[in-house]
């Protein structure tokens, strides 16, 4: 059975009283205990939250990582250092990260590896633009990218992946997915690692939609029974709608 897992992305927002205020009336609510509840903070944020957040049962995430353990990378956090403040998460290959800070899959593979062998589970992001879902090229771009980011990993380890499929066009936009397009590619996505790896790892692995996830459209996607939850941005900075989504 796949735990339904809400997982806020709060980007780079916040200052640090600010994430103190947020976190403490996070875990002042009352949450359905049948999903599993995460934020991943920035990670300036991580040394405080995951004090704040010990002893509940809302894990703890970064929104990016390097995947060497220590040396000269300036201004990159490594997996060792998430695994020092017991952070649960880590996002890998965010869309932002891969267009922004030019982060492209090889790097990324990198990631998931270094991630997975330090106990820290990866949420890796995939997703097309939005003139690659006109062409129609939609599913090959994500089959790419999957095909690339899981280059090396075993089926044991694959299993432990959560995959948040992020349509570009979709995320920040108000746009959503309609539940069938995320759905036929959450579909075509655990078909897929059936095929690189068996059908007993496409079953567990879990698979997450993000892209304008609000607390009125989140019970749409979860009622498919083939999506395990969401990757959300906007509306998990406010904590009565992150309670909401969590609650659908
Ligand atoms: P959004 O962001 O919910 O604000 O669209 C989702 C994401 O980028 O993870």
């Amino acid at each position: 059975m796949r735990k339904p897992l809400i997982a806020g992305n709060w980007k780079m927002n916040f200052v640090t009283s600010e994430a103190v205020e947020f976190t403490k009336a996070l875990v002042s609510n009352k949450f359905n205990d049948d999903v599993e509840k995460l934020i991943c903070v920035p990670s300036v944020h991580l040394s405080e939250l995951s004090k704040l957040l010990k002893g509940t049962d809302i894990k703890l995430g970064a929104q990016n990582m390097y995947f060497e353990e220590s040396g000269a990378f300036t201004g990159e956090v490594s997996p060792t250092m998430l695994q020092d403040l017991k952070v649960d998460y880590v996002i890998i290959g965010h869309s932002e990260r891969r267009e922004i800070f030019k982060e492209d899959d090889e790097m990324i593979n990198k990631k998931v590896i270094s991630a997975l062998a330090h106990s820290i589970t990866p949420i890796l992001c995939c997703g097309e633009t939005l003139e690659e879902r006109e062409k129609g090229v939609q599913e090959e771009k994500v089959k790419t990218q999957l095909i690339e980011d899981f280059k090396g990993i075993s089926a044991e380890d694959a299993a432990k992946v959560v995959i948040a499929y992020e349509p570009i066009w979709a995320i920040g936009t108000g746009k959503t997915a309609s539940t069938e397009d995320a759905l036929q590619m959450i579909v075509f996505i655990r078909k897929m690692i059936s095929e690189l790896y068996n059908s007993e790892t496409a079953e567990s692995i879990r698979i997450l939609y993000g892209g304008s996830v609000k607390p009125d459209n989140i019970r749409e996607f979860m009622e498919t029974g083939e999506i395990d939850g969401g990757l959300v941005g906007g509306a998990s900075l406010k904590a009565d709608s992150f309670a909401a989504l969590v609650n659908y």
